[in-house]
């Protein structure tokens, strides 16, 4: 039968040769022909690929393949291919003999074992043979689960390679992992069977036309856009992707990925690098395109737990009970909305919000990229007078629109009031007027909007680009584990984070409207009591008081986080302040961990007064690792206080951990370097603040307990021990410390309190407890204690 087959099929190809040479013999096969996707898109997407390429360079045929019994396979394709629809722009009668010519081209196949595998390879070299052609390549179409991928790609590459002089294209659809080592495992095993050049993961998100033309319309509109596309005119970018329909019928797949997963890792990430990436000079070089985009992952800051709001609609939990069979008490957590502020940290973006944004059970259904433009211009003129294309008030943006909407169909949009912009003619057309229709706000009229000559399924785009070649359209195993790399550490921040629960539709109303200040992104409202799933925030008595007592002798604040921050902020900034206006400069030495990080960020975000141009930067102590490792006291400096600031560099005093290629060894004599960079800065080698920070086990700056050095002595800076990692660590002594004019000590958290309490009641015992040895000798000493660290 399969022989019958082949010939007939060889016949049709002969039929379709046209008179001039072929370059070659083209097979798609495409596995899991029986499938709702091959059914939808991918089937249409082939007959596309053929009416745009017969009677060109190759000739084709198509193999559908699946586990379906061959009776049944047959029927469901020759069903399919009956329905497959003509395109606008091609004349029916063409259409009609190109689709009776791709029928006759298109058969189904049972593939199963890896004999059928061998079978099928066979067929295809005597297909080639019999038309006297030569094999161009196999494109093998993956539009089946994860879990089969293995087995079918250990039988490609054993059996179905083609030969010599001819390509292998294996085309694979997400999932591509859970987070980034499953991403990674995954990655490796199919790395097992082929190489990058052969696998073309997609994304159909980068087959939308209008996200396939952001890099075209930047490239030309380079000039109008030079000035423009930076942080220095952006106000912001909007990457949207609302939809109306809900996780019913797909819980199991939803339970495990969540919209983050499902859409925002890859999706929106994807149309995030071709806004933020550097524009390479030749946008046809699939190679620069994919170099620049890894650069633009790689420009991304770390997401934290506030940097995202997540939602989730209320029928959702009911949906997964009744899909998967669970009591009546399982609540889900699987968030099914979610906005993420997104920031870069390069000179071209910084400071830029970058909002993506996805739910499921919205009010409307849209996708689009908006950027929106600063505007720094008054006009005089009335505003009834204003004119689109003339009034620099009105807003300026640009919007790649991606469907759906009040549109109804893909465009690009650009206000007037920006630049008329260039789109390829042949396939980018003016948007006929629609009155009465508003987009963001504005009147279409006040934008020049185009829209695709002939709209094309995302699909239809990427197959296309495959058959090309074109990788830069597809997600490469870098880039896959740039973007797990990126959102991995926020999905796990927020596992167990319950999400706000919205009814659906229209009837949200402002519930999953957000703000952001900073990195922070939350709710817009309150939650309203009754949608509470789960216990909220511990309350906050209102009307709080700072305590102020005496520990150890010496001043203690104590107070809720939040305020103790801010009162500590508001102390150093005082003393800073005077300290500038005595003696012309403030030196600060700084701890690391985790408890200054609030305070850093209180200092970054709502102290403009701070003398920063006249303040000298210190550490206390630092861990012996580069000092852009993340685990490094003064990267966390650098991310949550330095790069907020505007401190002279030279005002910046990080340890020399890192010397001579090598880290903190005694004979670089790190130590005694930044001992003499402070006696040659600091007066006297007495900082004006010191702020410390109290371990568990009674340590400080990093001295820890039994430590053979700076606890006592001349040494002003110390190479020490520590029992965690990383072992080696550099610390200002205790006799340095000693010598400041203020002590600030900083205690967080109630794993503190057992240490506090004990601390207490100790007198001068350096050796065991480091703390106790802090004692300027005539500056001061304060502690900030929260209540958990001092009340438990
Ligand atoms: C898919 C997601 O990748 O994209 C779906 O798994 C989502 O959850 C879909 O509905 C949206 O795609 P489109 O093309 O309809 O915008």
């Amino acid at each position: 039968c399969w022989k019958m087959l082949t010939v007939a099929m060889c016949m049709a190809l002969l039929g379709c040769l046209q008179a001039q040479e072929l370059r070659g013999h083209v097979s798609v096969i495409l596995l899991g022909a029986t499938g709702d996707l091959a059914r939808k898109y991918l089937w249409q997407g082939l007959f596309q690929l053929y009416l745009d390429e017969a009677g060109k360079d190759y000739s084709f045929s198509f193999h559908g393949a699946a586990l379906t019994s061959t009776k049944q396979g047959q029927a469901f394709v020759a069903k399919v291919l009956e329905s497959l629809s003509c395109p606008e722009d091609v004349a029916p009668d063409r259409c009609a003999e190109l689709k009776g010519q791709f029928q006759r081209l298109s058969a189904y196949r049972h593939l199963a074992t890896s004999e059928d595998y061998v079978a099928l390879s066979k067929d295809i070299e005597a297909q080639v043979q019999h038309g006297g052609l030569r094999e161009a390549g196999r494109i093998f179409y993956f539009s089946v689960p994860p879990f089969a991928y293995a087995d079918i790609a250990r039988n490609i590459n054993s059996s179905c390679r083609p030969g010599p002089g001819a390509w292998l294209r294996v085309v694979l659809e997400k999932p591509f992992g859970h987070d980034h080592l499953s991403a990674q495992q995954l990655a490796t095993e199919l790395g097992g069977f082929f190489r990058e050049e052969e696998m073309y993961r997609v994304d159909h998100y980068l087959g939308k036309q209008a996200v396939a033309q952001i890099l075209p319309f930047r490239d030309q509109n380079r000039k109008a856009l030079d000035g423009l596309w930076s942080r220095h005119h952006v106000e912001r970018v909007e990457i949207i992707m609302k939809e109306t329909v809900d996780a019913e019928g797909r819980t199991s797949f939803y339970e495990e990925y969540g919209v983050i997963r499902d859409v925002l890792q890859n999706h929106l990430t994807e149309v995030l690098t071709l806004v933020a990436m550097e524009l390479p000079h030749n946008i046809s070089s699939s190679e620069s395109v994919l170099q620049h985009k890894l650069r633009a992952f790689r420009a991304l800051r770390g997401l934290q737990k506030g940097s995202a709001v997540l939602g989730q609609y209320q029928a959702y939990s009911e949906q997964v009970r009744r899909e998967q069979q669970r009591p009546d008490s399982f609540r889900s957590l699987t968030p099914t909305f979610a906005g993420v502020l997104v920031h870069m940290d390069n000179l071209r973006w910084e400071g830029v919000p970058f909002i993506l944004m996805s739910g499921k059970a919205l009010d409307e259904r849209v996708g689009y990229v908006r950027i929106l433009f600063r505007n720094q211009a008054y006009c005089v003129l009335s505003d009834e007078r204003w004119v689109a294309d003339q009034s620099q008030c009105l807003p300026r943006q640009i919007v790649f629109y991606i469907g759906h909407g009040e549109l109804g169909s893909p465009a690009v949009l650009v206000s007037r009031n920006l630049f008329r912009p260039s789109l390829p003619s042949e396939s980018w057309k003016e948007l006929g007027a629609r009155p009465g229709l508003r987009l963001f706000g504005r009147p279409l009229s006040d934008f020049y909007a185009y829209r695709p000559v002939r709209e094309q399924d995302a699909y239809s785009v990427l197959i296309s680009r495959i058959f090309h070649g074109r990788k830069d359209s597809f997600v490469t195993t870098e880039h896959l584990l740039a973007s797990w790399g990126f959102w991995t550490p926020l999905l796990d921040s927020l596992a167990h984070e319950v999400p706000r629960l919205y009814p659906g539709g229209a009837e949200n109303g402002h519930l999953l409207d957000f703000e952001f200040g900073g990195a922070q992104l939350c709710f817009s409202q309150q939650q309203p009591e009754q949608l509470v799933p789960g216990p909220g925030p511990a309350p906050m008595p209102s009307g709080f008081q700072v305590l102020k007592a005496k520990y150890r002798e010496s001043p203690l604040i104590s107070a809720w986080p939040e305020e103790l921050i801010a009162k500590l902020a508001d102390d150093i900034e005082a003393t800073a302040v005077r300290a500038v206006r005595r003696f012309g400069t403030f030196h600060l030495a700084l701890s690391g961990g985790s408890s200054p990080v609030p305070l850093f960020q209180q200092l970054a975000t709502r102290h403009y007064g701070f003398p920063w141009a006249h303040t000298h930067l210190w550490l206390v102590d630092e861990r012996c690792v580069p000092l852009w490792d993340p685990e490094s006291n003064f990267q966390h400096l650098q991310t949550h206080l330095l790069q907020h600031i505007r401190v002279p560099y030279y005002n910046i005093h990080p340890m020399p951990v890192h010397l001579h290629q090598r880290l903190c060894a005694e004979e670089d004599q790190g130590a005694q370097t930044y001992a003499s960079e402070i006696s040659a800065l600091v007066a006297n080698s007495s900082f004006d603040l010191v702020l410390l920070g109290m371990g568990a086990d009674g340590h400080t700056a990093s001295l820890f307990p039994q430590s053979p050095s700076g606890l006592d002595g001349e040494q002003l800076v110390v190479l020490t021990e520590s029992p965690s990692r990383p072992f080696q660590r550099m610390s200002l002594s205790l006799p340095l410390i000693n010598r400041a004019r203020k002590v600030a000590v900083l205690v967080m958290g109630r794993v503190k309190r057992e240490i506090t309490m004990l601390v207490s009641r100790v007198g001068h015992e350096p050796k065991k407890w480091p703390i106790s040895g802090v004692l300027p000798s005539s500056g001061q000493l304060v502690w900030y204690m929260d209540y958990e660290a001092f009340l438990g």
